[in-house]
């Protein structure tokens, strides 16, 4: 038998923090509205130059770095996002450049909050039918780019970050032992980011505000919320032959404290066993359950043997739920300053890989570039020839006969 591990995890938050406070200067909303309503205190805002791509890359090698993989050994990159840095190319690719894993196939996959989870199913389901040995799983949102900062309703909510696991082949019994996905499409108008090609956006449209933000129906996405957290987490414990008292902790979607306290009531579990750092980042969207991964492993919540479930709902309407069997104390994961030291070379090395990859095509483009140039350059010297007209023959110049 074949199982998928979680060897490594890490995060990447923007230093930008932005409290509730700072937003009641925006917005008519207020500390105490968001933290009552929501639960969320500040929230994390990427900065001009800081992309989906650009934190990923940093969560990613985070996460290769605790998992001491090689990013040249890399086989699988997936990044779960709904704030691409382009429609095209994917940002996994560029995450794969980045990081310099040469040998690594890439996609994204776009499932909005439970794109995670999603990716997580995906990439263990390679692992265990040995298509792949490895991957990185990353859920990277640049949310801040598609809010609309006027309107109070959906701007208080969001935040930036990213968050990334590695997942390895293991005979090992443990990891990820179960999945469960589902989409209700009927939902899609609920929560929309109104950005692709079945717009053409015009600058009158733009200025009307219907321009490419989110629009959320926060009751309707609320009252689906409640009810699928539980009745996913409930299924793939369930499927597992487990009960919800073999689970140790839930590492949900982070949208709303009060969506948390309802699925606690419903699973009959006490709260302290769903995990929570929404208060510190709001809602991330797909970086939300990795980003509360990393924080519940560094806080020492996770234990060889514990059983976890993370489970994501969202945008789609989409939902999932990964139950996993944790491998590690977090000491098991924590390399000597020698190892560390080769890791830093490696990645170095790594990234000068990809650098010389990049060089070498510049430099490709560039002697076609001249190439094509110095064509059209001798075309227009014959064909100005041709147009002076013929020169003067021998007749002209007397040595003809
Ligand atoms: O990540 C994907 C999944 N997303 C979610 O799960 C989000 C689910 N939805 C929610 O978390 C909640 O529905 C919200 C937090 C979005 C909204 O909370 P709510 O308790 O459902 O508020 P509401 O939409 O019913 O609005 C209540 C009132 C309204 O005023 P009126 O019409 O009663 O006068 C809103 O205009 O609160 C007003 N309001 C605000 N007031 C101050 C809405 N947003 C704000 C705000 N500050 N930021």
């Amino acid at each position: 038998m074949r199982y998928a591990h979680i060897t490594g995890w890490g995060a990447y938050l923007p230093p930008r923090i932005v409290t509730n406070d700072e937003l009641a200067q925006l917005v008519p909303t207020s500390d105490d509205w968001i933290r009552e309503r929501t639960g969320i205190r500040e929230r994390r805002i990427a900065g001009e130059d800081d992309h989906t791509s650009d934190m990923a890359v940093k969560a990613g090698r985070r996460a290769l770095a605790v998992a001491n993989l090689d990013p040249g050994r890399l086989q699988l990159v997936i990044c779960a996002t709904s704030t691409p840095d382009y429609l095209m190319p994917n940002t996994a690719s560029l995450i794969q450049d980045g990081l310099g894993a040469t040998h690594a196939a890439a996609f994204d996959l776009n499932t909005a909050c439970s794109g995670f989870v999603y990716a997580l199913a995906v990439a263990s389901a390679m692992i265990r039918s040995e298509v792949y040995e490895n991957a990185l799983v990353i859920g990277a949102e640049s949310m801040s780019r598609v809010m609309d900062w006027s309107d109070r309703t959906t701007c208080v909510l969001f935040g930036d970050g990213a968050g990334a696991v590695v997942l390895q082949a293991s005979d090992m019994p443990g990891g990820v032992l179960g999945t469960s996905l589902g989409s209700d499409g009927s939902g899609g108008n609920v929560l929309r980011v109104g950005l692709g090609t079945r717009k053409h956006f015009t600058p009158e449209m733009l200025a009307g505000g219907d321009g490419p933000y989110m629009h959320m129906a926060g009751g309707e996405v609320y009252r689906f919320a409640t009810r699928i957290m539980n009745s996913v987490t409930r299924e793939v414990v369930e499927a597992a032959s487990l009960t919800m008292d073999d689970i140790d902790l839930i590492i949900p979607h982070q949208a709303n404290t009060r969506i948390l306290q309802a699925a606690a009531k419903q699973l009959h579990i006490p709260m302290d066993r769903i995990y929570s750092n929404l208060h510190k980042y709001g809602n991330t969207s797909a970086a939300s359950v990795p980003l509360a991964l990393v924080d519940a492993i560094e806080e020492g919540r996770l234990h060889a043997g514990d059983h976890l479930v993370m489970v994501g709902f969202g945008g789609g309407l989409t939902w999932g739920a990964c139950l996993v069997q944790w491998r590690y104390d977090v000491s098991d994961r924590q390399w000597p300053i020698w190892q560390r030291g080769l890791q830093g070379a490696r990645f170095g090395l790594a990234g000068v890989k990809s650098w010389t990859h990049r060089a070498e095509r510049q430099l490709r483009f560039m002697e076609i570039r001249l190439r094509r140039r110095a064509r059209q350059r001798r075309e227009e010297r014959a064909k100005a020839k041709r147009e002076s007209g013929p020169g003067p023959g021998p007749e002209a110049n007397g040595k003809a006969g």
